[in-house]
């Protein structure tokens, strides 16, 4: 059974009498990776910043395991684990020193808590050295460590891969897709890189200009094309085509075109050829998340 460990209800945020954030809405099942994609400036900080407590909503409301944050803030909070403005640490002190510090400020963190989650982010080899010595990358993953340390079960990243190099991103990425799979943990990370959410995220919510424009299934992003069918008789084998499969193509230079679920393709053009269609050709693209990132942002232009 997947439960909602995280719920966000149209949620909105005026700064200085603008709205920012116009009614957003998503959930996140358990064990679940939701990217939050949206250009430069289109609210995905001002949103996590409410989820987080750091800023308090215009309206709407956000439930954490059940728990509201309006009313059960400390309960909410309890579960959750971020890093939100890139991590926080001392630098003359090691990795370790860092977190055990964290840990003492948190109710019930063991030396064995702390000794696994070091190992959860992989640090286990240079944990004792200075932070000021660690590359990008190792202080993302200790920052990654300080926000796992009270074993949450939501964790909240806004853009954790800036900066990092490569190889850095591709371990960091690793990391936390292991997170998900074997903890169950639920994540919510923010991009503006469309090919970050693509490789990491189970699903994706569209943010543009502060509004959600798409909540989807990366499968089935993937999953769908754009085909083309090159067919005498077009207009019939358009109405054929909505009778038998509810779908709607609309008229190309070369014959018809509609978006499809791939899977549906062959049963589509055996219709057509059984109904004595002559179709000389057919092409099909597969989309890809970039596709819909650009129709949707594009048409918001107009
Ligand atoms: N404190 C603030 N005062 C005024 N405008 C703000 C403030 N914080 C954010 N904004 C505006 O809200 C919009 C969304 O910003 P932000 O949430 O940081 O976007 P993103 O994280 O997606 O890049 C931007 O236009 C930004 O200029
Ligand atoms: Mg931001």
């Amino acid at each position: 059974m997947h439960t909602s460990v995280l719920t966000v209800s149209h949620l909105k945020k005026d700064i200085k009498k603008k709205t920012i954030i116009h009614d957003v809405s998503f959930d996140i099942k358990e064990g679940e990776i939701l990217g939050f994609l949206g250009p430069n400036g289109s609210g995905k900080t001002t949103t996590l910043r409410m989820i987080v407590g750091l800023s308090r909503p215009t309206a709407g409301d956000v439930e954490i395991c059940g728990y509201s944050l309006k009313k059960n803030f400390v309960q909410a909070m309890s579960q959750v684990g971020c890093i939100i403005e890139g991590p926080d640490l001392y630098g003359y002190m090691s990795g370790y020193k860092n977190l055990e510090l964290l840990g003492s400020m948190s109710q019930g963190v063991t030396k064995e808590d702390i000794d696994s989650t070091v190992k959860l982010v992989g640090m286990e080899n240079r944990i004792h050295d200075k932070v000021d010595v660690y590359s990008m990358g190792m202080k993302q993953r200790i920052g990654l460590a300080q926000a796992l340390i009270h074993k949450p079960k939501l964790l909240i990243l806004d853009e954790p891969t800036n900066g990092l190099d490569p190889q850095g991103i591709h371990e960091f990425r690793e990391i936390v897709k292991r997170l998900a799979r074997e903890r169950g943990l639920s994540v919510l990370i923010s991009s503006h890189l469309i090919s970050e959410v693509q490789l990491m995220c189970d699903r994706v919510s569209i943010i543009n200009k502060g509004h959600i424009i798409q909540n989807a299934d990366i499968k089935d992003i993937l999953a769908t094309g754009e085909a083309v069918w090159t067919v005498n008789e077009p207009e019939k084998a358009q109405q054929l085509i909505k009778d038998r499969f509810g779908l709607e193509t609309t008229r190309a230079p070369e014959g018809l075109k509609a978006l499809v679920d791939m899977d549906t393709l062959p049963a589509i053009n055996k219709t057509l050829i059984e109904a004595g269609f002559e179709i000389s050709f057919v092409d099909n693209k597969k989309r890809t998340l970039e596709d819909l990132f650009l129709e949707l942002t594009e048409k918001d232009k107009i």
